[in-house]
């Protein structure tokens, strides 16, 4: 049975066997061996933006959208990969780390087999067949999931195994350190340790996470505004530079302060005249934002969407205007959102610069909130918006026969 919600597919477990199957069979004719069949989500974040590497908390879900890879192992230590999507190869041996940081799809893959090496990992040499379903530049993670699925197979084709989150941390050391993102953690932790129908809960710090149900009777839902601006990966670089100077500065007050998640606002305001302007912005972000993540997790509890779209908003007012990270399309969402009876909340997801919202919405006005928000937005941007109703969805998986 296919079902499609606005370009999504709804996929029933015998949709995943005959994309499985599809894998398998085009692993044949590229390689002439059997495949083994991995699979690790994208995801969107329900809360806690740009709090990961200041080592507070964040709520993302996993996405019923994927990325796919076919694995088999080789004799040699050679880790050869084909982009279905991209229809290229990339090869590298795994007896010669000396791995350059490059912004080219590769690193995702080559980066990940490198960093599982440098992690002490011994795996062998594999041919990957790697096909992405998750929407590439639209902040739903397609690279984590890359990352993972990759690094998952490896694994497995080597008869080796890690923890789900010591796969997480060697997956965001290679895009650190490979493809050249700082990213935090978040990402390769959600596409690592997601599951069906919860969000996850995690302290960046110590990596502890709790799951926690969704609400009944409302969806989230994900609006792309199929735009991502080119100096997202420089603004995100610096937004983190701004990050470790509050912290410098504060930490020469505070003993003890290791990260702007040992701040409250009022040690905040206490030393703001030590703070250039826009560092303190940016720190009022991250703190605020921090608590408003646990004020969300409270609400999840309580099953209060109200409140929970509250905060939705006020996160998307302090990454508007402290941390200075959405644009015109993403404000033009929200603000579509905003006046959708049904809607509790509305806010920017992901590092910013384009990309994607996510609205917390009643489920009987779902069909209404997709075709009010796709006609306001294309009405003002020439635009048609993908829209993706959020499915939470299992982290990574072997799809057996
Ligand atoms: C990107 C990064 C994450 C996180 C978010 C912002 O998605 O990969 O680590 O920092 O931005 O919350």
């Amino acid at each position: 049975m296919t079902e499609k919600v606005a370009g999504q597919e709804l996929s029933s477990a015998s949709l995943v066997q005959r994309e499985a199957q599809r894998l398998r069979e085009e692993f044949q004719k590229l390689y002439g061996q059997e495949a083994r069949i991995f699979r690790a989500p994208g995801r969107v974040n329900l809360i806690g933006e740009h709090t990961d590497y200041n080592e507070g908390y964040v709520m993302p879900v996993a996405m019923d959208l994927y990325t796919w890879v076919a694995a088999a192992p080789r004799k040699d230590a050679h880790v050869r990969v084909f982009s279905q999507n991209l229809q290229e190869r990339a090869e590298m041996d795994l007896q010669d780390l000396k791995l350059q940081v490059q912004r080219h799809w590769s690193a995702y893959v080559l980066g990940v087999a490198a960093s599982l090496r440098i992690s002490g990992a011994e795996i062998g040499g594999a041919d990957l067949l790697v096909q992405g379903k998750v929407p590439m530049g639209a902040g739903l993670s397609s690279s984590a999931s890359v990352e993972v699925a990759a690094g998952y197979a490896l694994l497995e084709s080597s008869g080796l195994s890690r923890s789900p989150v010591e796969l997480a941390k060697i997956c965001q050391r290679a895009e650190n350190e490979f493809a050249g993102a700082r990213c935090g953690i978040m990402d390769q932790m959600i596409a690592c340790c997601g599951r069906a129908n919860y969000a996850l809960l995690l302290d960046c710090r110590t990596l502890g996470f709790r799951l926690l149900p969704l609400f009944a009777d409302t969806q989230f839902v994900v609006c792309n505004s199929m735009v991502k601006h080119d100096h997202a990966a420089g603004e995100y670089n610096a937004r983190r530079a701004d990050c470790e100077t509050a912290t410098r500065i504060l930490a020469e007050q505070m003993p003890g302060v290791r990260a702007l998640r040992d701040e409250s606002l009022a040690d905040l305001h206490r030393y703001a005249p030590l703070l250039p302007e826009v560092v303190y912005r940016r720190s009022r972000h991250v703190i605020s934002e921090n608590a408003r993540v646990l004020a969300a997790r409270e609400a999840l509890e309580r099953g209060d969407p109200e409140s929970f779209g509250r905060v939705m908003r006020e996160s998307h007012r302090s990454l508007k205007e402290d941390y200075e990270v959405s644009s015109a399309e993403l404000d033009l969402l929200v603000e579509i959102a905003g006046e959708i009876a049904g809607v509790y909340g509305s806010r920017m997801t992901g590092g910013g610069f384009g990309g994607c919202t996510i609205s917390l919405v009643r489920s009987e006005v779902v069909e209404e909130f997709q075709s009010a928000v796709a006609r306001g937005y294309q009405r003002s941007t020439g635009r048609k918006p993908d829209i993706y109703i959020v499915r939470a969805s299992d982290g990574m998986r072997e799809i057996l026969e």
